[in-house]
């Protein structure tokens, strides 16, 4: 296999939106660029939007007329596929079908030298299968760019059941030249971004689906608590239902119905009704019309000017909360239980208001929860249980938000939103790893690069704290009975053992 890289040229195929970002970024770290697509002008239209590209690059100062020359030099459109003869790398990156990829492999495998490398973009199909129809599997890898690429600086190196260590090692050692973060994956459903990416649409979509929030409330509290960048439904509405739906149900079936991917009715319906999100004007939010999309906000109600009791429980939750509120000037009751006139708050872990109320045999109508998991910063979620008395709940509402902080009142709900989303995340990726797709350092830096999540997944649960993840899905596990929550042997094993889920010891 191919191991020094320099002097390199590079094959695309297919001069579409992933073909020419490819190109683009190759021929900008001075790697020489054939590209081919089976559409006449293709590849001269590429280059040619590639080019204005870098007179942009070059108006901001990013690039020197001079780098703009060289790369103009090194990126050319190519006749046909024969002009792949000297190439060390060949990178697919045409239409998304099995049979028309094996065929061109077939047909480039004539071409290109023995000791040329064929890489496939594919965001969906089994590498191995794509291999599976070439005579030499072992120089075919999974090269999987996101996009759009130039920006998304990660790309997913994914060894099939045949791929030789060293065709891996090759493009690893080519992403890195061109200023991508190499990770490795095998090649399994969704490799790790798409895997990854799992736990937070479909976790968001069950709790809306058992109306513990709405999806306003969901997106509201995830961006603001858990300092995601965009909100789950407007990610949907970003991607397109045309697009996530089918994505959600193919990992599901490639998993064999892993209760851990299960898709939603919700987006099933709305994709059949043709609310796909930005695109069609309508998805969760309306684009259509500014006015008619936000409901007017709820008439304020006076704050709750009572005392406020705190449950026993976790010392760090109970610290959190008596400090909060004292910022809001409420009076703290101190006592072992609730005088009659006293707020109760309540601070489940994976649980929900009424198991809580329940065991401890509170007063339900005026016992809410609270939920402490992001040390009680940012948005604030509080959690009714069925026989919170209305009036009292928005009271505390009032009460809490004198703190400064926005505040979402939601349905009893096993976990709140952010330790049910929180946690499903960081199970997800402590399984991937378990499976052995990927290293624990590659998940977190594709999650980070290819997710934009504020963190990676183990390093979330580091967090957190494993054991407190841990309790929570166990909680979630026993309340719902659903093995979606079942935690993963990855963080349970090292949850009891103390260790990070992030850094291997040893
Ligand atoms: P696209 O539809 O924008 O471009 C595909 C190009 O390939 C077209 O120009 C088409 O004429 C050409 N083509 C089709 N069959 C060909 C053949 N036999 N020989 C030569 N050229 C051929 O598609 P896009 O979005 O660039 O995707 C390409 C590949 O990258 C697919 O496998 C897709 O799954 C994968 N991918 C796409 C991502 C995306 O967000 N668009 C992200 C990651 C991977």
């Amino acid at each position: 296999m191919q191991s020094t890289l320099n002097p390199l040229v590079l094959g695309v195929v297919g001069a579409g939106a992933m073909g020419r970002g490819i190109a683009q970024i190759a021929a900008q770290a001075g790697v020489r660029v054939r590209l081919f697509d089976v559409q006449a002008g293709a590849a001269a239209n590429a280059r040619d939007a590639v080019l204005l590209q870098w007179k942009k690059l070059q108006e901001k100062g990013r690039l020197t007329e001079a780098m703009v020359a060289d790369a103009a030099l090194a990126l050319e459109p190519a006749q046909s596929l024969d002009a792949f003869a000297d190439c060390d790398i060949v990178i697919e990156a045409i239409v998304e079908r099995l049979d028309v990829k094996r065929e061109l492999l077939s047909a480039l495998e004539k071409i290109v030298r023995a000791d040329c490398v064929l890489a496939t973009n594919t965001s969906s199909l089994s590498v191995t299968a794509i291999a599976a129809g070439t005579a030499h599997p072992e120089r075919v890898a999974g090269f999987h760019f996101f996009n759009p690429v130039p920006l998304m600086k990660v790309v997913e190196v994914i060894s099939g059941a045949m791929t030789d260590d060293g065709t891996a090692q090759c493009l690893t050692d080519f992403a890195q030249r061109i200023g991508h973060r190499p990770v490795r994956a095998k090649d399994t459903p969704g490799f790790i971004v798409n895997h990854a990416g799992r736990g937070y649409l479909t976790e968001a979509l069950r709790i809306v689906q058992e109306s513990a929030a709405g999806f306003t409330q969901v997106d509201e509290v995830l961006r603001e608590a858990a300092g995601f960048r965009l909100g789950p439904f407007q990610l949907l509405d970003l991607t397109g239902l045309d697009v996530s739906h089918p994505v959600m149900e193919s990992i599901y079936e490639q998993y064999y119905q892993e209760p851990r991917y299960r898709p939603s009715v919700i987006t099933a319906r709305r994709l059949s009704a043709g609310l796909l999100g930005r695109k069609s004007g309508r998805g969760f939010y309306n684009y259509e019309s500014e006015a008619s999309a936000a409901a007017p906000p709820p008439a304020d109600a006076a704050p709750w000017s009572g005392p406020v009791w705190i449950a026993a429980g976790d010392a760090q939750a109970r610290s959190q909360v008596t400090a909060l509120i004292e910022r809001c000037g409420a009076i703290l009751e101190t006592g072992a239980l609730p005088s009659a006139d006293a707020l109760c708050v309540v601070v489940p872990l994976g649980e929900d208001v009424s198991t809580c109320v329940a065991r401890e045999g509170l007063d339900a109508t005026r016992t809410i929860g609270i939920d402490t998991l992001t040390d009680c910063a940012g948005r604030l979620t509080l959690m009714t249980n069925p026989a919170t008395a209305r009036a009292l709940a928005e009271q505390a509402k009032s009460l809490f938000s004198k703190s400064g902080q926005a505040v979402t009142l939601i349905e009893d709900s096993s976990g709140f939103i952010v330790q049910r989303v929180l946690a499903t995340i960081v199970n997800i990726g402590c399984d991937i790893v378990q499976q052995g797709v990927c290293s624990p350092g590659d998940l977190d830096s594709a999650v980070v690069l290819g997710l934009g999540y504020p963190r990676g997944p183990l390093a979330w649960g580091d967090q957190i704290g494993p054991r407190r993840v841990l309790e929570i899905l166990h909680n979630l596990h026993r309340t719902s009975g659903d093995p979606r929550y079942r935690p993963s042997p990855w963080l349970a094993r090292r949850a009891q053992l103390g260790l990070s889920l992030l850094h291997v010891s040893g």
